[in-house]
């Protein structure tokens, strides 16, 4: 996406002292290349990883860390006044403890004070130290106030540990800061939310080389997950056979088969404010997989016998009426290829959930396309059309439904 030049958006980019400073210098050229203007920000020890003349010259703006350089234009103010995006990549232990606590002791610190615009933070650190409780009550700080911290992602560390604590990749960081500068101020009101997605397609094993699947390419699912990131919540995402790359700032569980999915899904439900089911999970399974491949010149095999699998949506609605979880909202998705509307409505009803996003397939429509064209059943009554376009602007239409159902709870 290239902006244009006059009213290009200002971003800060601060860069704090952690070793995956080098990979904030791919995410600043994908910033300038699609021509954003971009002020680095690096803290005094940031430049122990990255030199000034690097963040210069890729910026092609000067770069302070402290707060006495050109004091006459004031820019401990004007530089947190001026910005459409605060960036933090990476941000360390420490320098999310000082923005929690509102310290503000160099050029960083006292931008973040300053900016009114959207501020997203990407930490990166050791797993025991993103762990700690200290760290934790920062971050929960943080996003109390709507700013949007995203989870890290699980890795190789520096030195040869793995773990939580990676800087999600640079290409991912720069999808979420589009996201936010595209939805502007108070973009972040997923913030404090717990959301759990499912996506793409079950696969249900017939004999250990193949198995009964469909078509979904679990796009829509990661949109959902990604902009749910880009909007402040906790987001985890259940991802069964999937070629994506994991979206920034979402934990991913990868599953197989439906009951896998299951297991994942209720394992996580109770802890989520919202659950949106947008996976296709196979209504039936082979009713034994046999152990070894089926050959073609043994006995010819016996037709497949099919056995039910859960219906998991149906389960979490259950669940959640047991559980007397209120104020959770749950969000299914049905694929119809005729009589849209007609089964909607009966699949809503059936499933008891508040939201069924309806779209039809077949004829190169929905699946393993970039854009998808809906109608959102409530069960309110209301329907809702979502018009043909990315799949990233149906997510966005969805969580706000979901956002008007939460503030209801
Ligand atoms: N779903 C589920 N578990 C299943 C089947 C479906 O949780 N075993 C969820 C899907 O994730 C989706 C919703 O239910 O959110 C509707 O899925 P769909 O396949 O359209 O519904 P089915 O109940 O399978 O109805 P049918 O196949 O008869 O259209």
């Amino acid at each position: 996406m290239a902006v244009n030049r006059e009213d290009a958006p200002e971003v800060v980019l601060g860069v704090s002292a952690g070793i995956a400073a080098y990979k904030a210098c791919e995410l600043l050229r994908h910033f300038t290349e699609s021509g954003h203007r971009v002020r680095v920000v690096p803290t005094a020890d940031a430049l122990r990883f990255v030199g000034e003349p690097t963040w210069a010259a890729l910026s092609g703006r000067p770069v302070a860390t402290g707060v006495w350089d050109a004091v006459h234009e004031v820019p401990h103010v004007r530089i947190g006044q001026g910005a459409d995006l605060v960036f933090v990549a990476p941000a360390t232990a420490d320098l999310l403890a000082k923005a929690a606590h509102g310290l503000a002791d160099d050029l960083l610190t006292n931008t973040l004070l300053t900016a009114r615009c959207p501020v997203v933070f990407a930490p990166a650190m050791h797993t025991e130290m993103w762990e700690h409780p200290a760290t934790r009550a920062s971050v929960e700080t943080l996003r109390a106030r709507g700013a949007i911290v995203l989870e890290p992602a699980v890795g190789r560390l520096t030195g040869a540990d793995t773990g939580r604590g990676r800087l999600p990749d640079p290409e991912e960081l720069f999808a979420v800061a589009r996201r936010v500068l595209r939805r502007g101020d108070g973009g972040a009101d997923l913030a404090g939310r717990r959301v759990l997605v499912t996506a793409g397609g079950t696969r249900e094993a017939i004999d250990p080389v193949r198995y009964i699947g469909n078509r979904s390419s679990g796009r829509q699912g990661y949109a959902l997950a990604a902009t749910a990131a880009a909007r402040g919540a906790e987001v985890v995402l259940v991802s069964a056979n999937v070629s994506l790359p994991d979206p920034a700032g979402v934990e991913v569980r990868r599953v197989g088969s439906a009951r896998e999915m299951r297991e994942a899904v209720l394992a996580e439900r109770a802890k989520a404010d919202v659950v949106v089911m947008a996976a296709a999970v196979a209504d039936f399974r082979p009713a034994t997989s046999t152990g070894s491949k089926i050959k073609k010149d043994g006995d010819l095999p016996a037709p497949i016998e099919l056995a039910e699998n859960p219906d998991i949506l149906a389960e979490l609605t259950h669940e959640r009426a047991r559980d007397s979880l209120g104020e959770q909202v749950i969000v299914g998705f049905a694929a119809e290829t005729d009589r849209v509307l007609e089964n909607g409505r009966a699949k809503l009803a059936r499933k008891a959930c508040d939201l069924l996003v309806v779209n039809q397939v077949g004829e190169g429509r929905a699946f393993g396309t970039e854009d998808n064209q809906a109608v959102a059943l409530g069960a309110d009554g209301s329907a809702v059309e979502i018009p043909h376009g990315p799949k990233e602007d149906l997510a966005d239409r969805v969580w706000d439904l979901v956002g008007e159902r939460l503030a209801l709870g």
